[in-house]
């Protein structure tokens, strides 16, 4: 009798595999929420960083938010609201559509995210830790999506010995910041890393934006 060499992977290992496709550093996890913060039409957009994103990576928008049932779906792999058929495919018109980057992004870290939907003063916060929610509660504030990312690669220890230092990562970050900056000259971006402010920028002219980030820590 031969033994069988091939297995099927468990969906743990799937889901840890598939996010490494998405998630390699901390600068490519700010890219994923910047353009979900972006897709979500915001026009105000905070980030927050601990240890060059390795800690921590906040991003808050004032974008349209997600009713619970939505932010529950959106977390987990194939899900998004950008598509539903293969024409749309040829069509898009938004930064995502693979409805891939939070199932990745949660796979890799211990994940919350606060989400309050047009006109209303409540909603919810999701606690997701390597894919498993966690925990479901209400929560008040206003209208936006916040998503914090903390101790990436906790459960993936050979992908966190690839991390560099700190302020490496952090140049990788400042280098996708730069481009969204660059590119939505109508958003406001703000930044902190490691509890200091390190800039804020109001929506401008594209040619005075450029001055801007140009002459500031992103350039
Ligand atoms: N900041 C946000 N504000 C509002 N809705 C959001 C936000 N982030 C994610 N979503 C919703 O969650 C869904 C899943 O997000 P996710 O980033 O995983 O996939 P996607 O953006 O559709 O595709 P991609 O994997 O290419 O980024 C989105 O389609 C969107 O509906
Ligand atoms: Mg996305």
């Amino acid at each position: 009798m031969t033994k069988n060499k091939i297995k099927i992977l468990s969906e743990d290992l799937c889901n840890k595999i598939a996010a490494g496709e998405v998630v390699d550093r901390p600068a490519s996890i700010v890219k994923e929420l910047l353009e979900n913060a972006i897709d979500a039409g915001s026009d105000e957009i905070t980030v927050i960083l601990k240890n060059g994103g390795k800690t921590l990576i906040q991003v808050v928008d004032n974008g349209t938010g997600m009713s619970r049932e939505d932010a529950i779906l959106a977390i987990q792999r194939h899900t998004t609201s950008k598509i539903s058929t293969y024409d749309d495919l040829h069509n898009i018109k938004t930064l995502g559509f693979r409805g891939e980057a939070l199932a990745s992004i949660a796979a890799v870290s211990r994940m919350e995210l606060k989400t309050i939907p047009h006109k209303q003063t409540s909603g919810t916060l999701l606690k997701i830790e390597g894919i498993v929610l966690e925990d479901i509660s209400d929560v008040g504030g206003t209208r936006g999506t916040s998503v914090s990312v903390k101790n990436l690669f906790y459960n993936t220890p050979a992908r966190r010995k690839f991390l560099k230092s700190d302020e490496t990562e952090y140049r990788y970050i400042l280098n996708v910041l730069q481009r969204f900056t660059l590119a939505y000259f109508q958003v406001s971006f703000m930044l902190y890393h490691n509890d200091q402010k390190i800039f804020e920028f109001k929506p401008n002219e594209p040619n005075l934006r450029l001055v801007e980030v140009l002459g500031s820590s992103l350039s």
